[in-house]
């Protein structure tokens, strides 16, 4: 084998390499030691792929009762990415998360802290609307979380809400309880990176418990104070 520069400025001692068995492959392109985080074109295939994942998904009652797979909307480009429940009616009709009453106070919610949903990336936690609106079994809880962390992992978010606490038994375990849970900064860990949540009331349990809202208020306020201290542009 010979080797050849396109780079003539390159000469590394052609001749002993030349002299060893070993293929060498030289590029004269600069290395980007720089790029850590997955480009556009990447994160589109990535989000394609895990799409394809839960569209191909197995035994599953929540798919088998389902009109359609209810995937993500917003943003994917977003530092701020927020994690429901599952679909309802409305969003297994239109195959969007939070289009029903939920989603109209959520965005509520978000105005409130000068925030455009159409700037962040909503999902949840099942993508298959639960038949009759059930809570997801604890084991479409676990089997789906999986899922989600790719979701988190590729959509790279500096700030992660979860509302209720299927979201929250989701990520952090079903030992621990939202009440006591809300409110607070934690760091959840996948795939070594750390992401900064807050886990809140779901607006769904804000639209039966109406005093709870002065929680969530709080809640709303601290991510608010967050985006501006990361100076994240919403
Ligand atoms: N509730 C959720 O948790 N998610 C939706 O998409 C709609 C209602």
């Amino acid at each position: 084998m010979t080797l050849n520069f396109k780079n003539q400025n390159d000469i590394l001692n052609l001749e002993k390499l030349n002299s060893n068995e070993i293929e060498y492959i030289f590029s004269d392109k600069p290395i980007n030691r720089l790029k850590t985080k997955p480009q556009l074109e990447d994160k589109i295939k990535l989000l394609s792929k895990l799409r394809n994942e839960i569209k191909n998904i197995d035994n599953c009652e929540l798919k088998n009762n389902a009109k359609q797979l209810v995937f993500a909307d917003g943003n994917n480009q977003s530092k701020i990415m927020i994690i429901g429940e599952g679909p309802g009616q409305k969003e297994d009709e239109q195959g969007k998360p939070f289009v029903g009453d939920a989603g109209i106070l959520l965005n509520k919610m978000l105005e409130a802290i000068q925030i455009k949903r159409n700037n962040i990336y909503i999902t949840n936690v099942v993508n298959y609307r639960p038949p009759n609106n059930r809570k997801p079994e604890p084991s479409e809880i676990n089997r789906y979380s999986n899922y989600l962390r790719q979701h988190i992992a590729i959509i790279d978010p500096k700030i992660l809400i979860l509302m209720g606490s299927t979201a929250m038994e989701s990520l952090f375990g079903s030992k621990i309880k939202i009440s006591k849970e809300r409110g607070v900064w934690k760091e959840l860990i996948i795939h070594n990176k750390t992401y900064l949540t807050m886990i809140t009331f779901h607006p769904a349990y804000l639209l039966r418990q109406a005093d709870q809202k002065k929680y969530s208020w709080a809640d709303l306020k601290l991510i608010r104070k967050k985006i501006d201290e990361l100076k994240i542009s919403v």
